[in-house]
């Protein structure tokens, strides 16, 4: 099959998005696809990453789903090499499954510390771990890895989740000096408050959930909540040569978040 399509910001590349069942890599792998690429949506919902592919396909788009579960590296493996099967390269791998977990470490067991990492760490190494070579050998490649805020601030009761957010920071920039000699970009996105499924999750504590994403907008100085194609945009432009010259950075997406202070008595 021909890679992509041969029109768009992307024409004729070929991109793998891990946990393209929805929110931030489900948007992503639409916009990557409209964009001209050729896209492997992985997901543990195959079902539903079949579904995606079927809908990108209807629109003329080239796209396979296929079930992945980001903890098996064999699994991993099959997904980029999905890539490479049917569109004959890879130019764009974005690392973006992520699940919260809550924990303070006092409390938390190792098992469920370890289990976090796995899921929002381990997952990013494995798909790096099966693409830099394959990229190292075409000269050529994007890495975006999914990051957070919470890889650079704190927040209460997530010590597993930002240090694996963390990790992926020193992770990116690592790569991006083993690898930038290969011609091989490795950069990472930061997203802030998203409304992704994740998001509503955390957040939906009342039954008033209109009134609780109004709470957590005033936050932000932006005064909205981030949406799935606001973090894809940002893909986007790491994906693509608009960032030729870009590796190893940090590109945070959250409506002003990070850099806002608060006095003591401010929500
Ligand atoms: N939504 C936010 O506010 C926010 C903020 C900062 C960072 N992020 C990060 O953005 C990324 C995407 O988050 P989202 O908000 O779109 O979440 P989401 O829950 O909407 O989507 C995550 C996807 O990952 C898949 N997934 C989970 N575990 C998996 C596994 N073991 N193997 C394969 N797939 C798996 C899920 O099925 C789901 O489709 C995550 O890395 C998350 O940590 C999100």
């Amino acid at each position: 099959m021909t890679p992509g399509t041969s029109t768009g910001r992307l024409a004729e590349r070929v991109a793998v998005v891990t946990g393209a069942a929805g929110g931030i890599g489900e948007a992503t792998a639409r916009l990557l696809a409209h964009e001209g690429a050729s896209v492997v949506l992985a997901d543990y919902m195959g079902d539903r990453v079949a579904d995606h592919a079927a809908d990108l396909r209807n629109a003329g788009y080239n796209a396979v789903g296929v079930a992945t579960d980001v903890r098996d590296l064999h699994q991993v493996r099959r997904a980029i090499e999905t890539a490479t099967d049917h569109f004959g390269r890879l130019d764009i791998l974005h690392n973006n499954v992520g699940v919260n977990f809550h924990n303070l470490i006092g409390d938390a067991s190792e098992e469920h510390f370890l289990e976090c990492l796995n899921i929002n760490l381990l997952s990013v190494y494995r798909g790096c771990h099966v693409a830099a070579p394959i990229m190292t050998i075409q000269g050529s490649g994007s890495i975006v890895n999914t990051s957070s805020v919470q890889g650079l601030m704190g927040f209460r009761t997530y010590a597993a989740y930002a240090t694996a957010k963390a990790g992926i920071l020193g992770l990116t920039r690592q790569m991006a000096v083993d690898y930038g000699p290969s011609g091989i970009r490795v950069n990472a996105v930061l997203p802030g408050a998203v409304d992704t499924p994740m998001w509503r999750a955390e957040v939906a504590t009342t039954d008033d959930y209109a009134a609780e994403i109004e709470a957590s907008a005033q936050r932000i100085p932006l005064q909205r909540i981030g949406t799935p194609e606001d973090i894809a945009q940002a893909v986007l432009y790491l994906a693509g040569d608009e960032s030729s010259f870009v590796t190893g950075q940090q590109l945070v997406v959250d409506g002003g978040l990070s850099i806002a202070g608060s006095r003591p008595n401010e929500p």
